[in-house]
This record gives structure tokens, sequence and C-alpha cells, in this order.
């Protein structure tokens, strides 16, 4: 469900990150792409074809059916998801080392987070999985499967408020209230709500006698 739900934008991302690999002048395509700056504009479309199919791919690796029944395919998709991860957190950080975001120090601080996040949770869900401590695997599991889909929640925050209240605080440079809110509120509160609830079942674990 999740993963159809982000259908949309898995298509627009993809197709936007292939124009502009493809393309002899991305700069005219999309904001996004700069006149002059190869490395840029190849980092950016990269990180948008990848992190198109992380974005689909990690609910669906997420589902119970999935792991229960076809543990090889959750075993070496899994991987997949990890180098996903990986390069999508790289091409979005070497794209901020080179030009910054439209959003100004605010938002590139917040994205660089969100970018460093999503690549200490990719190692840490690979690395609990190989040492087979599947309590830690499926706690780092389920904060890498908010980050892959975080960018598609930070569009779905847009598409309501601006559905709501017409873009109230928000601006075509990105530097509103909202604006400033919303990049630190597409992926950590639902990490705290993860956190709470995975500490929760914790203690829930300990107290039940065995
Ligand atoms: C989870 C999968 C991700 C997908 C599918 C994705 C997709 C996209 C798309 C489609 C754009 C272009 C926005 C537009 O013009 O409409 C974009 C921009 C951007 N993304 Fe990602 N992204 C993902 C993850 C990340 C991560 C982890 C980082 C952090 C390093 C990141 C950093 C950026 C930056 C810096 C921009 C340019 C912001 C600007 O100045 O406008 N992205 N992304």
């Amino acid at each position: 469900m999740l993963a159809l739900s982000t259908g949309w934008f898995v298509v627009y991302s993809g197709h936007l990150g292939l124009r502009g690999l493809i393309s002899p002048a991305p700069g005219e395509i999309a904001r996004v792409f700069q006149k002059d700056g190869i490395l840029a504009n190849a980092s950016i479309s990269v990180h948008m074809i990848l992190g198109a199919v992380l974005t689909f791919g990690a609910p669906l690796q997420a589902l119970p059916i999935v792991r229960r029944r076809w543990p090889g395919l959750h075993r070496r998709f899994g991987y997949v998801l990890f180098v996903l991860a990986i390069a999508t957190g790289l091409g979005g950080l070497v794209y901020i080392m080179l030009n910054g975001t439209i959003g100004g120090w605010w938002m590139s601080m917040w994205f660089a987070i969100y970018g460093a996040a999503m690549i200490w949770t990719a190692a840490n869900t690979v690395y609990y999985a190989m040492a087979k401590d599947l309590r830690r695997h499926l706690a780092w599991a389920v904060r890498l499967v908010i980050l892959a889909v975080g960018s598609w929640i930070y569009r779905m925050h847009y598409a309501i408020w601006y559905a709501a209240t017409g873009g109230i605080a928000s601006n075509k440079d990105f530097t509103g209230l909202f604006d400033q809110i919303q990049v630190v509120a597409f992926f950590v509160p639902y990490l705290l709500i993860a956190e709470f609830v995975l500490r929760l079942r914790d203690a829930q674990r300990r107290l039940t006698p065995a």
C-alpha cells in the first residue's frame, strides 16, 4: 500500500533524473540542474533515479510475506537496497557540497543530516542482519524505511499544505516558515514516533515472562 502510494513520485523522480542524465542541457529542464555543473548535475540525477527505486523498494522489502516466504530474496534485495541507500545519500551530499540547496544553509544542513542519517541507517541495517541480531536489524530497518520514503513524505506535506491553505508561509525560494519547518518535519518526527514504539515493544518484551 505504502509502496503503491509513492508511485507518482517514483515515476516523477526517475523520469526527471533520467532526463537530467541524458540531456545535453539539463540546466534548461529544471531549476535543480545547473547550467555549468557536470558533477552536480550527474550526482543529483543519479540520486533521483536510484532514490526512486529505493522509495518503492524499501516498503516492499519490509512486507512480512516477503521476509517469511522468500528469505533468500529478502537477503539479496536487502543488499541492493543498501547500495541504493548509500548511493542516494552520497549523491545528495555531493550536490549539497558543490551547489548547496535552494533554501540556503538551513535547508542544506537538514538535507545533509537526512543524507548522513540514511547512510548510517543503511549500514546498521545490513550490519545487524549479518550479525544475526534480528531485534536490532528490525529496529534499523524500520528507521531505514522511514528515511527511504522521507522524500515522498516531504512532497506529501507540501501537497496537503497547499491544498489546505494555498501555501501560507511558503515561497518559491523555500525560505518561508513552513518551508523551514518542513526540512525537519519530513523525517525527524516520524523517526521519533518509531523510536517510541520500538522502545515500548522492548519494554513489553522484557516484562513478558518467557
Ligand atoms: C529517498 C529517496 C530520494 C528521492 C526519490 C529523491 C528525489 C529527489 C527529487 C525528484 C529531487 C528534485 C526536486 C524537484 O525539483 O522536484 C530531489 C532534490 C534534492 N534531493 Fe533528493 N531524493 C531522495 C533522497 C535524498 C537524500 C537522502 C538527500 C540527502 C542528501 C537528498 C538531497 C536532495 C537535494 C539536496 C536536492 C536539491 C534541493 C534543491 O536545492 O532544490 N535527497 N530529490
